[in-house]
């Protein structure tokens, strides 16, 4: 298995393979970068085909938080931790307190929270083993509230930079997902005057969003489709690609979930359609600006304050992906670079 030359080796400044047989922990913690700060990012416990496509996914997502750290002004770096295996059957405490000790050992320069697989009861294990914890109960609480709200005010910055208003009376939103954002982003659109499609797997969910903000419903198949003017994926990753762009009629993507493009190709292809796509980790980065906020001062007004100012990132971004005539994404990329560039001190030039 390549490490150094793997596809997604992009100069990470360490990986640390972490096993320990008597619970049976394989593990790999992967620092990006920690030219802006400690390097936070969740610990995501999947049953891996094998080690190369855990390996991939660890650097992948470790760059991605050094990236979503640095436009969002954290004072984060980026890094990433995966536990090879199912939770159901390997997620014991013991397992829980072994990977905190690996934690441990980094010294702070990684700062582990929950992830998809893992929880923040799971966390409080590894609380146990190393302080060098965030999202646990009773600390920052949940982040998606804090997600949602970025989202919402995403939206308002790409119709302001669309139309010249952010204005939401009268604008369709069609969300796919009503999980823990989608659903707390419904209620602000509902509140701000939004009209709302929605589409889950649970019909259960749909029926309340139907009786609480009068939404209308559609299919999981048809929700990309649907004629409004924003289209929120807040489901799983992958929605935009070649099969769902032809059929959009929204002329905005704003939407939580992480990985919304297929392949990079994409962001090309929406904006060839004039579409204006909101960068997955630029719109969704409230709730890691909410957890790194975390500490015995935290103030969820002041954390709050801050997840406001996305809208901020994303009216500059829009405008200078105008002015240099690069796609969101592309600008997205690069404004992450000139931060980090800038920190480290060195020639934006070279
Ligand atoms: N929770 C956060 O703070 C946060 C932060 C950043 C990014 N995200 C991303 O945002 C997305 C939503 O996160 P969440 O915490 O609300 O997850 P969640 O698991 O609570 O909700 C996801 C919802 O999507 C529904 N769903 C799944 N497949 C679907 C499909 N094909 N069509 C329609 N609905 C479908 C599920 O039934 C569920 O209700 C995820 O991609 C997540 O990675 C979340």
């Amino acid at each position: 298995m390549a490490v150094f030359n793997a596809p997604d080796f992009d100069n990470h400044e360490a990986v640390v393979f972490c096993n320990d047989p008597e619970t049976g922990l394989n593990a790999i913690i992967a620092i990006h970068d920690t030219t802006l700060g400690a390097s936070l990012g969740g610990c995501r416990f999947w049953p891996y085909e094998n080690d190369s496509a855990a390996l991939t996914d660890a650097l992948r997502l470790s760059r991605g938080m050094t990236y979503k750290a640095a436009l969002a002004n954290t004072g984060r770096g980026g890094g990433k931790s995966v536990i090879i295996g199912d939770p159901r059957q390997l997620g014991t405490p013991e397992l829980f307190r072994a990977m905190g000790r690996f934690v441990e050992r980094l010294g702070g320069s990684y700062i582990i929270a929950e992830d998809v697989g893992t929880s923040p009861a799971d966390m409080a294990h590894v609380r146990q083993e190393t302080a060098h914890v965030a999202g646990l109960e009773g600390a920052s609480g949940d982040p998606s509230p804090a997600t949602a709200l970025g989202v919402f005010i995403g939206i308002q910055a790409a119709l302001k930079h669309q139309r010249g208003d952010d204005d939401l009376k009268g604008v369709t939103v069609a969300v796919q997902g009503l999980g823990h954002v989608g659903w707390d982003l419904c209620r602000q659109l509902h509140d701000a005057g939004a009209r709302l499609v929605v589409s889950d797997l649970r019909d259960e969910i749909t029926a309340e969003a139907k009786r609480r903000f009068g939404a209308a419903t559609v299919g999981i198949d048809a929700i990309h489709a649907v004629r409004a003017n924003v289209f929120a994926p807040c489901a799983l990753g992958g929605s935009l690609n070649d099969q769902t762009i032809p059929a959009l009629k929204a002329s905005i993507i704003a939407g939580s979930a992480n990985n919304q493009l297929a392949e990079a190709r994409h962001g090309d292809v929406l904006a060839a359609r004039g579409v204006l796509y909101a960068p997955d980790y630029v719109i969704n980065a409230g709730g890691i600006i909410n957890i790194a906020h975390e500490g015995a001062d935290y103030d969820q007004a002041a954390a709050f304050d801050h997840v406001r100012r996305i809208g901020d990132t994303l009216r500059h971004l829009f405008r200078r992906a105008d002015a240099e005539r690069v796609t969101p994404s592309l600008m997205a990329d690069r404004l992450a670079r000139e931060v980090l560039d800038k920190a480290a001190g060195r020639s934006l030039a070279a």
